[in-house]
């Protein structure tokens, strides 16, 4: 049952014999159940279900769409999102900033950043707008794929068709790579590809392997772009319902997850690449990201207006 607490009393475990109140929460996320996402989701309904002795269980939805599912545990019909931070900076301003274009060096930085006190400080902006997040996992750094042809600096990429995600951060910087970007959410990507709606995409390497993009797009050039967090949203009126200690064991629970979902980031990024070689993409690795970068020097005017120098430049600089 989605929303709030569904409460169902079932027969005790074999261990106790005893009657026990089974709490069951929805969650959604937006990729394959074989996915990152879906690591994170089984990860967080095993260590939820062994922490309570089988009170909370968790019932995953894969495939979902991002922003909608962050205003289902809004408003309190889904218990649980994993989602990338694409749609977040439509409900948490704020957390747009992370969304910026090589903001991070590698995923050590953004790691860093994230579980560090910026991180942690953004976390609590979220309880204002109904959504409680309980961790940071990860999507990982972002490359292009499309139809057309291999994109080997910006003027390359210059009049492509490209989806990119509900988020004015990123579509900014597309703009000023003078590429059209195309917003849609992911449910409609793989067919937008295969109809050639769009000539291209960017995700990272773990999404590029999961959708299986490689049977509708030649080129991948691996740009690195912008690392894309994800995160664990927890609805606040199923958070509120829960006693103190139970709280925790949610918290506790999603950084186990988080941390799950990072490992399996870093296995698909050590053999992705070769994967998709082998199904017949033609791979860019040679970028030369300096470009990009000074390519997109007006674009970052505008997030300094909007984000303030000085909180781009402590998540630079942070070490
Ligand atoms: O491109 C997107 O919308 C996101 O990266 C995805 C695939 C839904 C995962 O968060």
């Amino acid at each position: 049952m989605a929303g709030a607490l569904a409460l169902a009393l079932t027969a005790g475990s074999a261990l106790t014999g005893a009657a026990r109140a089974e709490t069951t929460l929805q969650l959604g996320h937006p990729t394959a159940a074989t996915s990152h996402y879906g690591v994170a989701a089984s990860t967080l309904a095993d260590e939820l279900s062994r922490r309570s002795n089988g009170k909370f269980k968790v019932v995953s939805t894969p495939n979902g769409a991002e922003r909608e599912m962050i205003e289902s545990a809004q408003i309190g019909t889904l218990d649980l999102v994993v989602t990338s931070t694409g749609p977040v900076g439509n409900f948490v301003p704020e957390v747009a900033v992370v969304d910026i274009p090589f903001l991070f060096k590698d995923y050590d930085h953004a790691r860093a950043v994230l579980d560090g006190p910026i991180g942690q400080d953004m976390l609590k902006l979220f309880p204002d707008k109904g959504i409680v997040a309980l961790a940071w996992g990860e999507n990982g750094f972002r490359h292009i794929t499309n139809s057309k042809r291999p994109i080997n600096d910006p003027a390359d990429a210059k009049g492509l068709k490209v989806r990119t995600m509900e988020n004015q951060v990123h579509m900014t910087a597309f703009r000023q790579l003078g590429v059209l970007p195309t917003p849609m959410a992911f449910t409609e990507v793989f067919t937008a590809l295969q109809q050639g709606t769009v000539d291209g995409q960017e995700n990272p390497i773990p999404v590029i392997t999961a959708s299986k993009f490689a049977q509708v797009q030649k080129y991948l050039t691996l740009t690195g772009h912008v690392y894309s967090p994800a995160m664990i949203l927890m609805a606040r009126s199923t958070f509120d319902g829960l006693t103190a200690e139970e709280q925790q064991m949610f918290r506790d629970s999603a950084a186990v997850a988080a941390k799950a979902m990072r490992e399996k980031v870093a296995a698909v990024e050590s053999n992705g690449v070769d994967e998709l070689r082998k199904a017949g993409m033609e791979v860019i690795t040679d970028v030369d990201r300096t470009k990009f970068q000074q390519a997109l020097e007006p674009a970052y005017a505008e997030y300094s207006k909007r984000f303030g120098k000085e909180n781009i430049d402590r998540i630079r600089n942070y070490t």
